[in-house]
């Protein structure tokens, strides 16, 4: 797990610097022993000047140890700080970074404000999120508290928690008039993480905040710019959650990026993937749930997408759920297109 969050680190910072033209500096604002730090060090052709930072003075030592054993002292920079303390001395136009990994125990919220303002124009910010039960709607009350926005348990959990995720950095991000452009988001069973850049463009926020609803009683759901209170197909209650980000979650030009600039296969198939659900709209639907509310066998979710397409609807598996997809399909669309087939063709 750990090593396949590095992979997709390396290769994204590799991209966004193939993009840029020229190597970058890299803050690992809480390095712990630097595995990740030193990885970047080793792999990327782009890296300029690594900085680590972590307030443990053990982890430091071991950080050291590595950073000698790889012959990485002229390319690489330590200091033992807490990570506010750290990132508040590089906010200096002249000494920004140009990628900031922020990768805590638990939530990154306390860090995001010093983040923002130690990252130059343009430059990335990658978030993981470790408390996924206060994001994915376990604890809503402390998601409300800590993110500022309400969490809600349903069947595409992760995506709401990334997009409250996104909506924290493009609220404070919007504190200095910077918008925020996601290029890639990524979960795990034990993280949650967005790779994003800060722009000087708040017209890149404008317009993508808002809340979702969720029916539970016939699954539908909605986003919209105020909080919709009933469903639109069954006149049930909504339950409500947000602010969220409701823009796009993934960038398709920097997807076609990473693609050119890759071989890792895992990696591959997941940007392959992202870029063919980039454009469909948020929340995702789960096949084993459909079937189960529609009492029919569970069927593959490639049988959805086909009779979605023979329908004309857009569809696309999603990189978030192993048997989720999206669609601009509602959910009474949905089920009226699989109770016309017989449980026995699915
Ligand atoms: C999840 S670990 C980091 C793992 C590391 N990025 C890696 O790739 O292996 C979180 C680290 O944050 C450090 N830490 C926690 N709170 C901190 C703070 N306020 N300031 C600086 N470091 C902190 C801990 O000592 C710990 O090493």
């Amino acid at each position: 797990m750990a090593k396949f969050k590095r992979n997709l680190l390396i290769s994204i910072f590799n991209s966004y610097a193939s993009q840029s033209g020229h190597k970058l500096t890299f803050s690992d604002t809480l390095s712990g022993v630097g595995a990740t730090g030193i990885r970047l060090a080793n792999e990327s052709n782009y890296v300029q000047k690594i900085y680590f930072n972590d307030a443990n003075v053990n982890a430091s030592e071991l950080l050291q140890e590595s950073i000698n054993y790889n012959c990485l002292d002229s390319s690489t920079e330590v200091s033992i700080n807490e990570a506010n303390k750290f990132l508040s001395n590089f906010t200096n136009r002249d000494t920004r970074f140009d990628f900031i990994d922020l990768d805590p125990f638990g939530s990154p919220i306390q860090y995001i404000d010093s983040a923002v303002r130690a990252l130059k124009i343009n430059g990335v910010i990658s978030l993981t999120a470790t408390d996924g039960a206060v994001l994915c709607g376990v604890y809503p009350k402390v998601c409300l508290r800590k993110y500022g926005s309400i969490s809600l348990n349903t069947e595409y959990f992760n995506e709401t928690a990334l997009r409250i995720l996104l909506f924290s950095l493009a609220s404070i991000s919007s504190h200095y008039e910077l918008g925020i452009k996601p290029l890639f988001c990524h979960t795990d069973k034990h993280y949650i993480q967005a790779y994003v850049q800060i722009t000087d463009s708040i017209s890149d926020t404008e317009g993508k905040i808002g809340f979702l609803g969720h029916c539970f009683t016939c699954q539908n759901r909605v986003v919209s710019e105020l909080p919709v209170l009933s469903c639109n197909l069954c006149s049930s209650d909504n339950k409500i959650a947000g602010p969220i980000w409701t823009g796009n979650i993934f960038d398709k030009s920097f997807l076609n990026i990473a693609i050119n600039n890759t071989d890792d296969s895992n990696l591959l198939k997941l940007y392959e993937n992202a870029l063919l659900e980039s454009s469909l709209p948020p929340l995702y639907y789960v096949t084993d749930n459909i079937s189960q509310n529609l009492k029919i066998s569970s069927f593959p979710v490639e049988t959805i997408l086909s009779r979605l397409k023979e329908n004309n609807f857009l569809s696309s598996k999603t990189v978030l759920h192993s048997t989720g997809f999206r669609t601009d399909a509602n959910i009474e669309e949905i089920n009226s297109l699989l109770s016309k087939t017989s449980t026995s063709n699915i």
